[in-house]
């Protein structure tokens, strides 16, 4: 028997974002997609089965008691809460560091192609198959507008993974690098034994990602467990899952520098993530 999922909800973040659409998909649980941006979206995306296929819900390795007191509040999309708009446009974020600030563990020549070209293509795409869909909607042809999905999925995907992305990142001369300290040290040492084990566990994830992709660590919504899940191209983290770190794992992130050794790229990045956006980011 499929569970009962909340209704359709729409959260409002900075401006008209971001819509929620929740359906049972199976016995297992409610599964949930969250990616648009305005009341003339919810009409067509929540129906996108495209869209709502890419979402799953993972029950906890270990199933205990919520450590969230409000287990299964509705709440802002975390990921959207990084992202910036402009009038309803989605714009490019400034780096909250200099191109050459992540040296020698990322270059900066990475740092300037990677967020001025591509996340500036992901942030242009998206913008335009919003367009699209708003000028279709308007002239009543919903299966115009339809048609986006997999444009607002890979470009809206790639304009939020990389927003919390560069968040994710600091100078190791500043919040970069070390290990997490409070209760998410003690989380991640409940969930993954140690900080190794963690970083053992993301390293093995990235590593095994064939193609373009990401390695998240992610909490549930409902038990706080912490998980590492992986996701193809640009396919954001949605659903009962919130996205606390997420490592870029596409040849554009590090082939300037690593070449083939992606594995040298997978080991460095350690030394430049800032665990102080995770823990604030845990701790919402
Ligand atoms: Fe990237």
């Amino acid at each position: 028997m499929a569970p009962h999922c909340p209704a359709t909800q729409l959260d409002r973040v900075k401006g008209t974002w971001a819509i929620t659409a929740e359906t049972p998909l199976g016995p297992s649980g409610c599964y949930r997609a969250s990616l648009s941006n305005g009341e003339f979206l919810l009409s067509t995306l929540q129906l996108i089965p495209r869209f709502l296929k890419d979402v799953f819900f993972s029950p906890p390795k270990h199933p205990r008691a919520p450590r969230c007191s409000q287990a299964g509040a509705a709440r802002p999309v975390a990921a959207l809460s990084s992202t910036s708009f402009v009038r309803g446009k989605a714009t490019l974020p400034d780096l909250p560091y200099d191109y050459n600030a992540l040296e020698p563990y990322i270059s900066a020549k990475i740092m300037e192609l990677h967020h001025s070209k591509h996340h500036q293509t992901y942030v242009n795409g998206f913008n335009t198959a919003l367009q699209t869909v708003a000028e279709a909607e308007a002239a009543g042809d919903l299966t115009k507008a339809a048609s986006q999905a997999p444009l607002i999925n890979f470009h809206g995907g790639g304009h939020l993974n990389h927003s919390l992305f560069w968040e994710n990142l600091a100078p190791s001369s500043r919040d970069g690098g070390g290990e997490p300290a409070g209760s998410l040290k003690s989380a991640i040492g409940e969930d993954f034994g140690s900080f190794d084990a963690l970083r053992k566990e993301v390293n093995t994830a990235l590593a095994g990602i064939q193609g373009s992709g990401w390695a998240w660590l992610v909490k549930d919504k409902t038990t706080g467990t912490l998980s590492v899940v992986t996701r193809a191209n640009q396919d954001p983290v949605t659903g009962n899952l919130i996205p606390l770190l997420g490592i870029d794992a596409w040849e554009h992130a590090y082939y300037l520098q690593y070449e083939n050794r992606k594995v040298e790229y997978f080991d460095a990045i350690w030394n430049v993530i800032n665990w102080k956006t995770v823990a604030k980011r845990f701790e919402n």
